[in-house]
């Protein structure tokens, strides 16, 4: 096959250490609707993914859980490939960094480092973030990871190092000739200062713990955990296996075309990695994509911060391509982006329910009551209206801007284009009204109904072509609907107008969109309540980083943090004990200045007056109330949680509130009788 017609795209490998969330099924089903976009137009595609097991955080994490680095890998390894598995993401390959294949190949490559002379022995005394597992050079010791914030560790060690200092010219010259290494420009901008600023060497080996993999002729050492893990994009295809199948492979498909990360790796993607491979003279990647970060109220979405969101649970409610649609459409891409329960329901009603399942059953239900189930053919003799032809146009239009802007990364573009298709037609067959047509006798009405459905239908298909990628699972059932088969084997390639089978029988129809009511909400909420009090002791409650900022939940409407060690164990009916319920501690303060915080819209910056002291509380209430009206108001206040950073400010408590109606409108809890400042609530 034409090397040409090849495409290969990565996610970032997932660190075990904690179990999935939205924001790595997000990177992963971006990386899916790009690759199933590809498959569609006929294009030798291979899509990878895996998981991160190595490294000092693993190892970490695996002893708090009382388990073995394996098993405590195997685990949760385990538990990403079953959520992608039911995200029905069509991976080509799941790598995991224990595989022997793996292993094969780094050491494959760390030897061709080494006998082209790139690799020293040296001594390394710094520090170093285990949470991102980086050297943190020029830094004191104690001072925060300039990447997470949290405390870097001193580490004192002999080490291997990576001469990264003589390659600075050359990343240059690569950013400078190759600009679409990495997108988005503000990214490769940032880039090309951190390599501008100089690089020093790197130390690619660690000798002070045994989780790695082993450095070639020197097995006290074992291989930097980022330089072991950028390797699975090679390793994962063949790099370093003996078999010819496997060279093949990586023949075939390397180098990759696309690496999909989020933008805090940016530097490991774009700064060591390319330089590892001019070193090992391996050809480089095309190029480095850095999506912006999944926000949930206000901060990144993330385990330690307590405030993730886990795909199953949209997944469960609303079906796997609600939570795609969102992701695509909601967030634009590069930027980051704010996930909400709210949000997500609205959109699922207004653009899948309303629009396009609106289209789809008007459509399909119209054909099958005034043509039997059979597509109309549009009339030859009655003359085309301006009405009919404008629908053609717009769909000629939706195929070429969906493509290029998709193919641009600007998938929420895409879909607006593909979704003016939709509310044109919407519109189109308000205004012919075929249902008033076919109440009318004669030939003629007859005729320009069936223009109408036809066109109407024909718009269908197409829209549900381009979405295919986006919206796998309910397109294939539209495309079923339409009478059009199996929509997988539909080259994308050749879509334009007026292919659509005349005389073609329908399929069963049945709604593909059911309309979302408030509860949806609720079971969310409920559901992520549950899968978090059910806390059975595993990776996902024993933590290495149990020193970082801990999951306190910034305000009422947030759904509770994700399990740890130290919160009740509920019963299997989800009801907790009195003595846990002691442990909460509740109590009456007393506001005594309030503000917004610049730039969330939604947080204000609360002092708090409990009694014993003044609580600083940044509180997600900013949209329910006026700063000034809160001031010598009491409040209910959980007053013994972690405190949390938001938007650079600690929160040392959450104000408590009900959360009325659809949007979750926090009304403060308060009193009828006057209550003194620091009564305990119990
Ligand atoms: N193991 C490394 C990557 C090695 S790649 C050779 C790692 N793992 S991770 O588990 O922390 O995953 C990070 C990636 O997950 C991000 O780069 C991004 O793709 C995705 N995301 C994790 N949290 C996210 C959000 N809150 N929002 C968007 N993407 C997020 O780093």
């Amino acid at each position: 096959m034409d090397k040409a017609t090849k495409f290969y795209i990565t996610t970032p490998i997932y660190y075990v250490n904690a179990r999935p969330h939205i924001g790595h099924a997000y990177t992963t089903l971006v990386c899916d609707a790009i690759a199933r976009r590809k498959r569609m137009l006929g294009v030798d595609t291979f899509l990878l993914t895996g998981t991160d097991e190595h490294g000092q955080k693993i190892e970490r994490s695996a002893t708090a859980a009382g388990m073995t680095p394996q098993q405590f890998a195997d685990e949760v390894s385990a538990a990403f490939r079953a959520l992608f598995d039911k995200m029905n993401i069509k991976y080509d390959d799941f790598i995991r960094t224990t595989e022997p294949r793996h292993q094969q190949g780094v050491q494959e490559l760390v030897k061709r480092l080494q006998k082209k002379g790139h690799i020293y022995k040296g001594k390394y005394t710094g520090q170093y973030c285990v949470f991102d597992e980086l050297y943190v050079d020029a830094a004191g010791p104690g001072a925060p990871c300039p990447e997470c914030g949290r405390p870097t560790e001193t580490v004192s060690e002999d080490n291997y190092f990576f001469k990264l200092s003589a390659f600075a010219d050359k990343l240059l010259k690569l950013y400078e000739e190759q600009p679409d290494f990495i997108r988005p420009e503000t990214r490769r901008n940032e880039v090309i200062a951190f390599v501008k600023g100089g690089l020093r060497d790197l130390s690619i080996s660690r000798s002070t713990f045994k989780w790695g993999i082993p450095v070639p002729g020197d097995p006290k050492h074992v291989i930097y955990v980022w330089l072991d893990a950028l390797c699975n994009y090679c390793t994962a295809i063949g790099f370093g296996a003996e078999d010819k199948a496997a060279q093949e492979k990586f023949n075939r498909y390397w180098p990759p075309d696309v690496h999909m990360i989020g933008k805090e790796i940016i530097r490991f993607h774009c700064v060591y990695w390319p330089a590892f491979l001019l070193a090992a003279e391996i050809a480089l990647p095309k190029s480095v994509i850095a999506h912006g970060w999944l926000l949930f109220e206000e901060s990144k979405m993330s385990k330690t911060r307590g405030n993730i969101v886990r795909a199953e649970t949209v997944i469960d409610v609303l079906g796997n391509d609600a939570l795609r649609y969102f992701l695509l459409r909601e967030i634009v891409f590069g930027q980051d982006g704010s996930f909400s329960f709210d949000a997500l329901v609205q959109r699922y009603n207004s653009d899948l329910a309303n629009d396009l399942g609106n289209l789809s059953s008007r459509t399909l239900t119209m054909i099958a009551r005034y043509f039997n189930e059979t597509v109309p053919y549009p009339s030859a003799t009655a003359s085309l209206k301006k009405a009919d032809d404008a629908v053609r146009q717009q769909a000629e239009t939706a195929i070429a801007e969906f493509g290029k802007l998709f193919d641009d990364y600007q998938f929420s573009r895409a879909l607006e284009a593909a979704w003016s298709l939709v509310s044109s037609v919407n519109k189109y067959l308000v205004e012919q009204e075929p249902w008033s047509v076919a109440d009318r006798e004669g030939q003629e009405n007859r005729s320009r109904l069936a223009t109408i459905l036809y066109t109407s239908a024909e718009a269908l298909r197409i829209v549900t072509a381009l979405v295919h990628p986006v919206l796998p699972e309910s397109t294939a059932k539209i495309w079923q609907q339409l009478g059009l088969g199996d929509i997988s084997k539909f080259d994308l390639a050749t879509l334009k107008w007026g292919q659509l089978p005349l005389g073609g029988k329908l399929g069963k129809i049945i709604p593909v969109f059911p309309r979302a009511d408030k509860s949806a909400i609720e079971r969310m909420t409920q559901l992520e309540q549950e899968r978090n009090s059910a806390n059975a002791p595993s990776p996902s409650s024993g933590t290495a980083t149990a020193s970082a900022p801990a999951a306190a939940a910034p305000q009422p409407t947030i759904p509770a943090p994700q399990g740890t060690q130290t919160q009740p164990a509920a019963a299997p009916d989800g009801k907790i004990s009195i003595d846990d319920f002691l442990k909460v501690e509740l109590r009456v303060g007393l506001v005594k200045t309030a503000e917004k915080v610049k730039g969330a819209d939604r947080l204000l910056r609360l002092e708090v007056d409990i009694g014993t002291e003044v609580r600083q509380v940044v509180a997600g209430i900013a949209l329910a109330y006026e700063p000034e009206a809160l001031v010598g108001r009491k409040v209910v206040l959980v007053a013994n949680l972690q405190p949390r950073k938001l938007r650079g400010l600690e929160s040392n408590g959450m104000i408590v509130a009900a959360s009325v109606g659809e949007d979750g409108k926090p009304v403060l809890a308060g009193f009828l009788e006057d209550v003194p400042v620091g009564s305990k609530l119990k």
